[in-house]
Formats: C-alpha cells, sequence, structure tokens
C-alpha cells in the first residue's frame, strides 16, 4: 500500500449529536450518549494510525447557553467519560490534558479530570486534549495575560508557547462533522495554517472509515504555509 502523510495534531469539532437524535425520534441528550461512545472509538483508531496528538471540542464557552437540561447531561457524560476512560487512556501512554477555563466546572468534574491529567502526566506516546469550557478568543487572552503577568514581551512566538494546546504543537488537521463550514472559536490561533476537513457525517456515525478519509484528503493536500 502506498505509505500516506499522517497528521501528527488533529483537531475535531464533533458536531451533528441532536439532528442525529432527532432524526431517531429521540431527544438531544440520546445523541450526547452516542457521541461519547464515539469518542472512545475514534481516539483508538486515531492513535493507531500515528496521530500524536488529538484535541477534540467537547464543549465551547458559548455551550452554557443550551438549556440547562442539555448542560446538565453533557457535564454528566463528560464526568463518566474521565472515570470511564482513564485507565485505558493511561495504560495506552496517552497524556491527557483538559483546555479550557477550568474554574467554570464543578468541583466533582474538576476532581475526575485532575486525577486524570495528574494520573497520566509521565505518557509521552499521544496527547489527548479535551476542550471544556473552551473558546479560542479566550485562550488568545489568557495566553497574553500569561505573558503580560511575567514581564515577557508579546510576541507571536510567546503567544503560541502560553497557549492550552502548546505541547501537541499546531494543529494539522481541522475536521468538522455535522455539516457546517465554519471553526466556532475552536483553535483559532494555532489553527492559523491548518488544514481543514468538513464532511456532512453527522458526529456519531463518523467511524473509523471517515477518519480515514479525512487522513487520506490531508495526504493529498499541499501545504505552502504562506509561501509559493
Ligand atoms: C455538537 O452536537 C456536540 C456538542 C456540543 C458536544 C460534544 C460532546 C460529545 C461528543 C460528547 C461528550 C464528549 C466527550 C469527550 C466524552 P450538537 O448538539 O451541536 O448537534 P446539532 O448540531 O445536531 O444540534
Amino acid at each position: 500500500m502506498e505509505e500516506i502523510k499522517i497528521p501528527a495534531h488533529v483537531g475535531i469539532i464533533m458536531d451533528g449529536n441532536g439532528r442525529w437524535a432527532q432524526a431517531r425520534g429521540k431527544k438531544r441528550s440520546y445523541g450526547h450518549h452516542a457521541g461519547s461512545a464515539n469518542v472512545d472509538r475514534i481516539v483508538t483508531h486515531a492513535f493507531s494510525r500515528g496521530v500524536k496528538a488529538l484535541t477534540l471540542y467537547a464543549f465551547s464557552s458559548e455551550n452554557w447557553a443550551r438549556p440547562k437540561e442539555e448542560v446538565d447531561e453533557l457535564m454528566k457524560l463528560l464526568k463518566t467519560y474521565f472515570k470511564k476512560f482513564i485507565k485505558k487512556v493511561v495504560k495506552n501512554d496517552v497524556r491527557l490534558i483538559v483546555v479550557g477555563g477550568k474554574e467554570q466546572l464543578s468541583e466533582d468534574l474538576i476532581k475526575v479530570i485532575e486525577d486524570g491529567e495528574n494520573s497520566s502526566r509521565e505518557n509521552s506516546g499521544h496527547i489527548l486534549n479535551i476542550a471544556i469550557n473552551y473558546g479560542g478568543r479566550q485562550e488568545i487572552v489568557h495566553a497574553v495575560n500569561e505573558l503580560i503577568k511575567s514581564g515577557e514581551e508579546v510576541t507571536v512566538e510567546n503567544i503560541s508557547r502560553k497557549l492550552y494546546t502548546a505541547e501537541s504543537g499546531e494543529p494539522d488537521l481541522i475536521i468538522r462533522t455535522g455539516g457546517e463550514y465554519r471553526l466556532s472559536n475552536f483553535l483559532l490561533y494555532q489553527g492559523a495554517y491548518s488544514e481543514l476537513y468538513f464532511t456532512d457525517v453527522l458526529w456519531p456515525d463518523f467511524d473509523e472509515q471517515e477518519l480515514d478519509k479525512a487522513i487520506t484528503a490531508f495526504g493529498s493536500r499541499k501545504r505552502r504555509f504562506g509561501k509559493v
């Protein structure tokens, strides 16, 4: 088989859970459950394909405006996810990092997140960034404030070093499922030269073959980073 180029860092906007559930006559939370189960499948497959770092958009800083019932359900799912998959992640040499403003999350969610981060800190095979209460603009403001606090110069490189995802490098590929063509405040700074891949497939249906299609599409792109 011809060798294909594998993106080192992939970001995913996991959109379409609600529509997936509605198409089945179910409540939106049913879609979030299916979407959550899909996270495990895609993380496993991406790392087995040689992707080094994955950044998943689980909850944006704007998602708090959804009905309370849905927000509560998503928070519950995240807690369950961390509890259930931590062991697996740690065993597979994956370092878990939660990116976004943790201070607004509930104490018990923060506790399971920190357990996961602490127990995987020494892992170096892969990085799994989960974006919760994350916004790209907020991340840039946070990075600049960090520089100001430490008296460092505000430069392009220094801002990059202070981003939540600094250890993963810039995303080579950003995938958005669910048929919308926008970034929705995801990885705005580090995504400056990312290749973008949009698909109509809804997140719970985005399986291993769909990820392979995105990786293959990435392999055929010519990246010029602003040069000729
Ligand atoms: C978008 O679908 C999805 C979200 C806002 C949440 C993403 C969350 C998960 C995939 C589950 C939990 C995550 C982890 C890491 C366990 P939508 O509700 O906007 O769908 P719609 O566009 O069809 O309404």
